[in-house]
């Protein structure tokens, strides 16, 4: 195995060279700057900095690792020869031990010699308006070999971090063999401070990182990560699964399905936000996958099953058991909503922006499956940008939402949401809110206690109104509801609100919108002679008909699931 080898080879070497082994750190950061741990050199922070003792700690001022490293900025690079998410980062670190001679010596040596690779050339920091060429480094290429091609090039390639607003950082020289770019070599010799100023460090220090899939792919000649024994039964074994795949839907799924076993291994759970939703994003590409090209559901458990295999040797942590349980229940929850979400992309004549984010708010899909899954080519112009400013629209309406309305219901009084543009306008949609009260009342009659509203919408037509609950509701049922609705209008009950302070409302049993964010002393709408008796009893800002008898016929005209677990009821009144 050649991984093994390099992996063996680097750490022998540099624990020769007086290097303490430190093991990897988790994925789960000790950096707060990221997500995820992106470098070996994040659990050593404080070293270079902080004043920190490296000696006592590790028993000597330079170490060496293996590190865990997930880069989400590589994400849409994924299928091409030399990109991953989830990598192993091989790298030696020195904090005041030795510099930057010592450093390119080691690697010099360890690539030309103990490798017996040849390096084609090397970069250097070429030196912009704050920081001069860096070169004592290209002397020091030069005098291990003379005929050493040394490149300069810009900040943006050969100047390292820091990660966040603040940190070490510093000149990099980077040793490409085979057309590769095999290890960055850092030097530390700055601290960007969070005024954007550069302080020299006083004892400045080494940061190098070497990529093991690729190394292993120039040691190996094929000088294609996912041809290196790393990822060799994996692809062989999606191959198998599915033989007709396109070569880079196979790597994707390669590198996504080890990536999320070592992200599940490291305690890092499916959410909404943050590390957990890079999880989700990349589960739920991988269903994706599943479903577009028709994979057997148990490639989410046969694939895992040789990840954990090659790897849990040297990460004990992984667990194929907890893996599958993981992935299958973000299978079980995503899966009916995603294909929706791919069979409405798939009609899709046009994909703007807006329509993006419409597909990912409501079937979850994210945005880069829905660029990539796009009909056609309408996925080339999407960019992440408009998605992101539609994003921002979305969080700006319902923040104004929950200020302008108690009730929750979407009555956007003043936002144009709610188009009440003259007086018979207003009395429509006032009439619809009040329907939309009993309509909720009456599901959880029909339904039972556990319905919850998830979101509503009025317009002057109809209302619409989302609740959690997990199954269609059958006629029977739906006509219960319409049945308890219009005996209430027809009773021509009053409509009434009573203010008080919210905790109290909360215990006259009146429903209010869990997520509603609700100002101190708020009104109770209710219809029927008391609060104590109503029919329906809402925390909400109104306005509402003052007596049901004036509200019309009320009508179910369409239900369905908008999101798992999510379902939709469209209702209007038949006027007067
Ligand atoms: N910290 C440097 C990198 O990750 C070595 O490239």
């Amino acid at each position: 195995m050649v991984s093994e080898e390099i992996r063996k080879k680097f750490l022998d070497f540099f624990i020769h060279r007086d290097h303490k082994l430190v093991g990897s750190y988790s994925l789960v950061p000790s950096d707060p700057s990221v997500l995820l741990t992106s470098a070996g050199m994040q659990q050593f922070k404080a070293y270079y900095t902080d004043g920190v003792d490296a000696d006592k700690d590790f028993g000597s001022r330079n170490v060496v690792s293996v590190q865990k490293c997930f880069r989400t900025s590589d994400i849409d690079e994924v299928g091409d020869e030399t990109h991953l998410t989830f990598f192993e980062m091989l790298g030696n670190f020195s904090f005041g031990g030795y510099f930057k001679k010592e450093a390119i010596k080691l690697a010099h040596e360890f690539i030309t010699q103990t490798l017996g690779l040849k390096i084609d050339y090397v970069t250097i920091f070429g030196g912009d308006e704050d920081v001069p060429e860096d070169e004592e480094s290209r002397e020091i290429w030069r005098a291990i070999d003379p005929g050493m091609k040394v490149i300069g090039a810009g900040r943006k390639d050969n100047f390292w971090g820091p990660t966040g607003s603040e940190g070490p950082c510093g000149p990099t020289t980077e040793i490409y063999v085979n057309g590769v770019e095999v290890w960055n070599l850092v030097f530390n010799e700055f601290y960007l401070r969070p005024d954007g100023k550069l302080e020299r460090l006083e004892s400045p220090g080494v940061d190098t990182g070497c990529g093991l899939e690729r190394l292993t792919a120039v040691m190996d000649g094929s000088g294609h990560i996912f041809e290196t024994d790393i990822f060799g039964e994996t692809v062989e074994k999606i191959k198998e699964l599915k033989p007709d795949l396109e070569e880079k839907v196979v790597r994707i799924f390669a590198d996504h399905l080890r990536a999320c076993c070592f992200l599940i291994a490291d305690g890092i759970r499916p959410a909404n936000k943050e590390a957990g939703y890079i999880l989700r994003r990349l589960i739920r590409k991988l269903i994706a996958y599943e479903l577009k090209f028709d994979f057997h559901t148990s490639s989410l458990t046969e694939v895992p099953a040789i990840i954990v295999r090659k790897f849990q040797d040297i990460y004990p942590e992984l667990d194929e058991n907890q893996i599958t349980e993981v992935l299958d229940e973000e299978r079980t929850k995503f899966k009916t909503a995603i294909s929706r979400g791919l069979k409405e992309l798939a009609d899709c004549q046009r994909l703007t922006a807006a329509e993006a984010f419409h597909l990912y708010e409501t079937y979850g899909l994210p945005f880069d499956l829905i660029k990539e899954m796009a009909p056609s080519d309408l996925g080339q112009n999407l960019s992440y940008k408009d998605f992101e400013n539609e994003f921002g629209k979305h969080q700006e309406v319902s923040r104004a939402g929950v200020e302008r309305k108690f009730g929750g219901h979407g009555l956007l009084l003043d936002t144009g949401e709610l188009k009440a543009t003259d007086e018979q306008e207003l009395r429509r949609v006032t009439r619809l809110h009040t329907a939309t009260h009993l309509m909720q009342a009456a599901l959880k009659k029909v339904l039972g206690d556990k319905i919850e509203q998830r979101g509503s919408d009025i317009t002057t037509e109809r209302t619409r109104f989302d609740f959690l609950f997990d199954r269609k509701l059958t006629d029977d049922e739906i006509r219960q509801v319409e049945d308890l609705v219009n005996d209430v209008i027809q009773r021509d009950l009053p409509v009434n609100f009573e203010e008080m302070p919210l905790e109290q409302a909360k215990e006259t049993g009146a429903l209010y919108f869990f997520k509603g964010k609700y100002p101190p002393v708020v009104k109770v709408y209710y219809v029927g002679s008391s609060i104590k008796n109503a029919f329906s009893k809402e925390l909400c800002g109104g306005p509402h008909a003052e007596r049901t008898g004036e509200m019309g016929k009320f009508r179910i005209r369409q239900q369905k699931a908008v999101a798992e677990g999510v379902r939709r009821i469209k209702a209007d009144l038949e006027e007067l």
